[in-house]
């Protein structure tokens, strides 16, 4: 029975591991391009993410808010999908230090 459970443990935390995998932030981009840019972006200009008066100032709430764009336009996302965003706009726009954006310290 012991050795059973050891089994199942292992077995269950390699899937956990496999979908805890990243997809590359290139991907993050791509999907960045296909759903958000028609409010986001206007054309030549970038600057949406950079405004002075931006309302996200941390990554949690980058996280949440790219969670809360996401969800009202359907995206579909899976979450490594929506986190490939996250890492995506964090490294080109909001520079905050990375961490895992979906774990509070
Ligand atoms: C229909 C328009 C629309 C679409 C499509 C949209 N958003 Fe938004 N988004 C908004 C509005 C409106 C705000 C709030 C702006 C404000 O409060 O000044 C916002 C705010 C944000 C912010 C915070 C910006 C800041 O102030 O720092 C992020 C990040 C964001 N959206 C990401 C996304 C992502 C990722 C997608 C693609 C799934 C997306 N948005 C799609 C309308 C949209």
């Amino acid at each position: 029975m012991k050795k059973l459970l050891t089994i199942i443990t292992l077995l269950s935390s390699a899937v956990f591991a496999n979908q805890e995998q990243n997809i590359p932030i290139s991907e993050g981009q791509t999907l960045h391009q296909e759903s958000c840019i028609a409010c986001h972006i206007v054309p030549h200009d970038e600057a949406f993410y950079l405004r002075e008066n931006r309302k996200v100032s941390s990554l949690i709430g980058l996280s949440t808010q790219i969670g809360r764009c996401a969800q009202n336009f359907s995206t579909g996302w899976f979450p490594d999908e929506e986190k490939a965003v996250v890492d995506y706009l964090n490294q080109h726009y909001y520079k905050f230090q990375t961490n895992n954006a979906f774990e509070p310290k």
